[in-house]
């Protein structure tokens, strides 16, 4: 398996699986996971039949932010290695037929970026200040701070610097938002996507793409007006502003100047009708869909889900994205097998972990058995599925990480409200074998439950029937499968939704909790053993109909 040189439209379907870099593979026993760690399991990746790397950073850092915290952009973190490692990371993920998608966060950077340490030394007003957000404080001795604003992780969104003035943070203290309005800040950037781009990188996942356009007044407005202003109209001074697609204009030229093109996916946290502005082709040619994330577990939701993103991506001329896990949420294993929440936008968020009380109230034999249908589901629509590491192993998250161990600034400036996202981001079981279940020599840098032994990727791969033999089938399948990007809807019954892509393959997924008809088709997959020639509850089949055009695996 080769990438071709001059596909420009790989990325359309790409099954394309996120590295948490931290917590993937340690190749130098420090109990981090890192650039070679991961070189050295190109042959998992490769035999899990994935298009696509997404990387999340992997840049010098103090992790005060899992690494969204960049010191320097054009560099590695030393602790995962050396540009060197990278390209060699390049070279035999290319060799491997798989191609490479890294995180650019351009929001922020962080307070140890040289840019920052510079504005810090500067005086108010000075050139090295205006690469960032400052104001002089309020009220006497401008002890206030310009904006009642609070940052995305809980407390204040304004941190004092001594001599009167304040900086913008959206995120944690650590991570100062950068002045976009600054021409040598866009400049910088455009050399950072050049850089990665010549060493190979075939694409680019934008951090916090809706926020670098900022309209700030002289005076600022309140957290209340913030939250009173629309964001569906490009006028909020915060979000989602129009002009942030000037930005994206002058990437698009860098992108465009590659053969084949750079391709970028906004995680843009947008109304929908606002999303296709962000895929559009001048703009960053595709966005994160995190609706199926977000949708409960309900044949009608899932069902308007894809219907209302193939029809924005239709509006883009882009292919949606599908996700169902990654670094930010409740792993969907955990998520499914727990109540649902009132309002499902709530589910991401691990404040509803923390209210739902995993252990008592989990189900975990549900809460897997339906994953695995929503993920045969997933792999089945048109467009790009983003898979989060660890997912195929089935894994839940991590519950029980003590206050101590626990890295995650939504914990720490929450006061326990907000559990955190650390429970997604353990390091993955290789091996049943302590210290650190074959992720490295040392103790990983989250502790490991003693449950991650049975569901190492050792384990699974005697288990004809695990979690990982099912991703292995399915992406292999999905692969051969793949056709054009659209889908028919087929008449069922209300706890089943069924569809038939245009070379036949058909896809039935069951919702309830009892067993219903099997349609007729040649079944290819199925996420749970089939005993009789029914569909059981809470499972997917991929069918074919017609001639079988495929050996079965
Ligand atoms: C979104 C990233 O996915 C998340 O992990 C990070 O904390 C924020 N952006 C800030 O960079």
């Amino acid at each position: 398996m080769s990438i071709s040189e001059t596909d420009a439209t790989w990325w359309r379907q790409a099954a394309v699986y996120q590295i948490y870099p931290r917590s993937f593979a340690d190749a130098n026993g420090d109990g981090l996971g890192d650039l070679p760690g991961i070189r050295s399991r190109i042959p998992y990746l490769r035999t899990l039949g994935i298009d696509a790397v997404w990387l999340s950073p992997f840049y010098p850092s103090a992790l005060a932010d899992g690494g969204y915290d960049v010191d320097d952009y054009r560099d590695v973190d030393p602790r995962l290695g050396t540009l060197a490692d990278f390209d060699d990371l390049v070279a035999g993920l290319h060799a491997a037929g798989i191609r490479l998608i890294v995180d650019i966060v351009p929001n922020h950077s962080s307070n140890r970026h040289e840019w920052f340490v510079e504005a810090l030394a500067s005086p108010p007003g000075s050139p090295a200040r205006q690469r960032y957000i400052f104001r002089d404080g309020l009220g006497p001795n401008k002890a206030l701070p310009p904006a009642d604003w609070t940052s995305a992780f809980g407390g204040p969104a304004w941190e004092p610097v001594g001599d009167g003035q304040w900086y913008l943070h959206y995120f944690a203290t650590e991570q100062p938002d950068l002045n976009w309005d600054n021409r040598e800040v866009r400049d910088d950037f455009l050399t950072t996507l050049r850089f990665w781009s010549d060493r190979g990188v075939d694409g680019f996942r934008i951090d916090v793409a809706h926020g670098l356009a900022k309209q700030l007044d002289e005076t600022l407005p309140s957290q209340a007006d913030l939250d009173a202003t629309p964001k569906s109209n490009g006028g909020h001074p915060l979000w989602d502003r129009d002009e942030v697609h000037d930005i994206y204009a002058e990437w698009r030229t860098v992108f465009d100047s590659y053969s084949p093109p750079r391709t970028a996916v906004a995680e843009a946290w947008v109304e929908s009708h606002r999303i296709p502005r962000y895929a559009s082709p001048e703009s960053l040619g595709q966005a994160f869909n995190f609706d199926l994330l977000e949708a409960n577990f309900n044949a009608d939701a899932f069902r308007r889900v894809v219907e209302d993103n193939l029809a924005l991506a239709a509006v883009s001329g882009s292919s949606t994205t599908w996700v169902l896990s990654n670094h930010d949420v409740v792993r969907h294993a955990t998520r499914y097998g727990l109540p649902e929440p009132a309002n499902p936008k709530e589910k991401h968020g691990h404040a509803w972990l923390l209210t739902g009380g995993v252990s008592p109230v989990l189900d975990r034999e549900r809460g897997l058995r339906r994953a695995r249908a929503a993920t045969l589901f997933e792999l089945a629509l048109p467009g790009s599925a983003y898979l989060y590491q660890g997912e195929e192993l089935g894994l839940h998250e991590v519950a029980d990480i003590p206050a101590a161990s626990r890295q995650d600034p939504a914990f720490f400036r929450n006061a326990g409200v907000e559990i955190g996202r650390d429970g997604c981001r353990v390091p993955l079981p290789w091996t049943p074998d302590r210290p650190s279940f074959g992720f490295g020599t040392a103790p990983a840098h989250l502790p490991q439950p003693d449950w991650f032994a049975s569901v190492s990727v050792s384990v699974q791969e005697l288990d004809p029937d695990s979690t990982l033999a099912l991703y292995r089938r399915a992406l292999d399948l999905r692969r051969r499968l793949q056709t054009d990007e659209s889908l028919e809807w087929i008449d069922s019954p209300a706890q089943v939704v069924h569809f038939r892509r245009p070379n036949g393959w058909e896809i039935v997924m069951n919702f309830g909790s009892e067993p219903t008809d099997l349609p007729a088709g040649t079944l290819l997959l199925s996420s749970t053993r089939l005993r009789h020639r029914e569909l059981p509850a809470e499972t997917t089949v991929w069918l074919q109909q017609g001639a079988p055009s495929l050996p079965l695996s």
